[in-house]
């Protein structure tokens, strides 16, 4: 079995016959020269004409510079240096807080779901490895959400003893500007509960990660943090999953940090390298235009097949939003998680507009010993008939059901294929995704990079509550 990720665009070009695949081929070629250009740019520091601002093109050859400066300084390399900061934290807190929002939570929350254990934060800590539980917060403003956690991280040092690893809580901060309303709100809530619980250790169980200059690089200087992570410019927020942003919180969680950065890197070689034809990025970023140009499907749903990958199809949706979601064009990312959303978009998807491609996000090989249906004196449910098969048996039957169903309706489909869900996997899709994206910026003259959208609701938001402190 390959350990490569595969695309396989097929069922869709015989439900759209007319689509002009293979024909692409000049088009996609010329993207991915326009792609490696805007990196030979960036890595030479030339000057960036307006329509390229901001060039964050450093993403695509990260991987591999890390993966570098790990081979030539060892233990003094940014790699090692995560690690490091990772154990260290895990021998210290058996709960660790990560706060972010955007770019600087989904990639993290998606490697934590796909990668860990389900059951994760219910386990034993030596069911867990002595790995902490993982939190999440500072994604949103929402004031319930944010008191039951701080109550049970206080219940837990109560009870635990404040000064036992199972009673301690760590927290780790991810801005790259350092002023989101958002994180920083929070991040007020979780120092004042580290410097209350823990006051002789706060230096240790806070690690900000962030950009070289803003707010929360300030604080940090001036708090004497005793780890520091940077966010490297050139760098966009949603397109940072693989610097420490996500690699320091993934490596607390036992993610294994290297071969996550060599699958991104093999991706980025294939990219390179493959011809269109055979490459997985250039396939699947050609299919999905043309069939919004030519034929409408203006909506691209990624259906997950298993829960671990809801996450991941929810850090893509914010991937294609912000980056291509601009000048009134861009297609509209939707993520579904079957076969949960049979029951419920399912209808839709079968008979609603004809204005979707649908792309299969296959889990492969479950990571753990797959689980039957167990045979029973009494069958009044009718399932000793299926109580020989395993539930990956009978999740293929309902993939294999739900694509002939779209196939005899000519609704198009996709299967984006993964050999099982692994670091090397999951670093191979991440880098996928985000250079599909790029790819796409090209064809349809957007600059991925950059979100001017978001300002408006900030600007607003920042508006009306100074004039409430005002009015106060
Ligand atoms: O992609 C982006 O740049 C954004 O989604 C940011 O990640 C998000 O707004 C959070 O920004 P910051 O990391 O500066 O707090």
């Amino acid at each position: 079995m390959t350990s490569t990720i595969q695309y396989d665009p097929a069922a869709a070009l015989a439900a759209i016959p007319s689509c002009q695949f293979s024909a692409a081929a000049e088009a996609m070629n010329s993207a991915r020269r326009a792609v490696l250009q805007d990196v030979d740019l960036y890595r030479s520091g030339g000057e960036v004409s307006a329509d390229k601002a901001p060039l964050d093109a450093g993403f695509i050859e990260w991987p591999d510079r890390l993966l570098e400066d790990m081979k030539v300084n060892g233990p003094d390399s940014l790699i090692a240096q995560i690690e490091r900061s990772a154990d260290r934290i895990r021998q210290l807190a058996d709960s660790v807080v990560v706060l972010g929002i955007g770019g600087s939570y989904m990639g993290m929350r998606a490697m934590f779901e796909a990668l860990c254990d389900p059951c994760h934060n219910e386990l034993a800590r030596e069911a867990r490895n002595n790995i902490p539980r993982i939190y999440f917060e500072g994604w949103n403003v929402d004031s319930d959400h944010q008191t039951s956690l701080l109550n049970l991280l206080k219940y837990r040092a109560q009870q635990e003893g404040n000064d036992s690893v199972t009673g301690r809580t760590a927290v780790v901060v991810i801005s790259k500007s350092g002023g989101t309303l958002e994180t920083a709100a929070a991040f007020r809530n979780f120092r004042q509960f580290i410097e209350t619980q823990f006051p002789e250790d706060v230096q240790d169980l806070i690690v900000p990660v962030t950009g070289d200059s803003g707010r929360l690089y300030d604080l940090s200087t001036d708090a004497g943090f005793k780890d520091v992570f940077s966010i490297p410019d050139g760098i966009g927020g949603r397109f940072s999953v693989l610097t420490a942003v996500g690699l320091l919180p993934a490596a607390i969680a036992g993610v294994n940090i290297r071969r996550l950065l060599q699958g991104a890197a093999d991706m980025t070689a294939h990219f390179h390298d493959a011809e269109f034809g055979h490459n997985t990025v250039l396939n699947y970023t050609a299919l999905g235009h043309l069939l919004e140009r030519d034929h409408g499907c203006t909506t691209r749903v990624l259906s997950t097949w298993g829960c671990r990958l809801e996450a991941v199809g929810l850090w893509y949706d914010q991937l294609l939003s912000e980056s291509l979601g601009k000048q009134e064009v861009g297609a509209t990312p939707l993520t579904g998680v079957n076969t949960r959303d049979l029951h419920s978009r399912g209808q839709q998807h079968q008979e609603g507009r004809r204005d979707k491609l649908i792309t299969n996000l296959l889990p492969g090989t479950p990571r753990q010993k797959p689980i039957g249906i167990p045979n029973r004196s009494d069958d009044f449910d009718q399932l000793n008939q299926f109580s020989n098969l395993d539930l990956p048996t009978v999740l293929h039957a309902a993939i294999n059901g739900t694509n002939q169903a779209y196939a005899d309706d000519r609704r198009p489909t996709a299967d984006l294929i993964l050999p099982t869900i692994d670091e090397h996997v999951l670093g191979q899709l991440f880098q996928h995704l985000m250079l599909a994206t790029v790819v796409e910026g090209k064809l349809i003259g957007v600059n991925p990079y950059g979100q001017p959208g978001v300002e408006a609701y900030k600007t607003n938001m920042n508006a009306i509550l100074r004039t409430q402190t005002q009015n106060s």
